[in-house]
């Protein structure tokens, strides 16, 4: 299968503070791959390197085995095409806006969109989350935890990704409406969409995913079939709060 993502020897860190550690992940092709790992052992600050918020100090991210995106900015990255985005843990809605403006936002990278494709999108997107359908004039500010969730995810996907990387898409959220937004990453899968999922969920996620790698203090930690790593004694006292 091909690698829609892979990510080799990377190094980057905050001014002069090094996060995350000669890092080498790998997504292929139609896969679900969830990132776990205790707070602050810099699964965001992976993700955000592999968009380019922060800077790669060393090591390549190579997107479907022929760009490479380290080095390029955010802005750069979009505006070249490149079929990735990004959900960010915090402030992934702009709140003043409404649901159908921020999801229009989110097609504003692709330049020169037909209007009838935009509106093909936007069904796409209401079928998924008909919640959003049914409150498109509401601010954002003004939607529950697990709506603004789905318009984060709704909003990313007006891009038309190929490639998304979510960063802990159910955090604060009551149980029944993260299995919600969990099944709704399942369904993004079926489409055919390549997914690296950050969660502090380990367990639930790992049962969706295909392979998972284990995060500590910036390095990885332990990776592997998603299957084994739940079976993994010592993966499930450590991380999966198993005793
Ligand atoms: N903008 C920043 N400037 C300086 N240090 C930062 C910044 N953002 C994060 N850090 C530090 O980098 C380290 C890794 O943070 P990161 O957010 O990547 O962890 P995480 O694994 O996503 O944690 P969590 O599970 O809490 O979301 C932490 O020590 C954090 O304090
Ligand atoms: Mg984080």
């Amino acid at each position: 299968m091909s690698k829609v993502v892979e990510v080799n020897n990377i190094n980057s860190g905050y001014g002069k503070l090094q996060i995350i550690f000669d890092i080498s992940v790998e997504l292929k092709k139609g896969e679900l791959v969830t990132i776990i790992g205790p707070n602050g052992s810099g699964k965001s600050t992976l993700i955000k390197t592999i968009m380019g918020l922060v800077p790669t100090w060393s090591g390549d991210v190579i997107i479907n085995e022929k760009i490479n995106i380290s080095g390029m900015k955010p802005y750069e990255v979009v505006t070249n095409n490149i079929p990735i985005n990004y959900v960010p843990q915090i402030n992934n809605v702009f709140p003043t806006l409404t649901v159908l403006e921020n999801l229009k936002l989110g097609a504003l990278p692709r330049k020169n969109i037909d209007e009838n494709i935009l509106m093909d999108d936007l069904d796409r997107v209401y079928n998924l989350f008909p919640r959003l359908n049914e409150r498109y004039e509401q601010k954002a500010a003004l939607l529950s935890g697990g709506e603004r969730q789905m318009l984060a995810l709704g909003r990313a996907l007006m891009a038309n990704p190929d490639i998304l990387l979510l960063d802990e898409p159910t955090a604060a959220l009551a149980p029944v409406l993260a299995d919600e937004i969990f099944s709704k990453i399942i369904e993004l899968k079926k489409l055919g969409i390549s997914i690296f999922l950050v969660e502090q969920r380990a367990t639930r996620a790992l049962k969706i995913s295909d392979r998972g790698y284990v995060l500590v203090s910036g390095q990885v930690a332990y990776e592997g079939a998603a299957k084994d790593l739940i079976g993994n004694e010592r993966i499930g006292e450590l991380y999966l709060g198993k005793r």
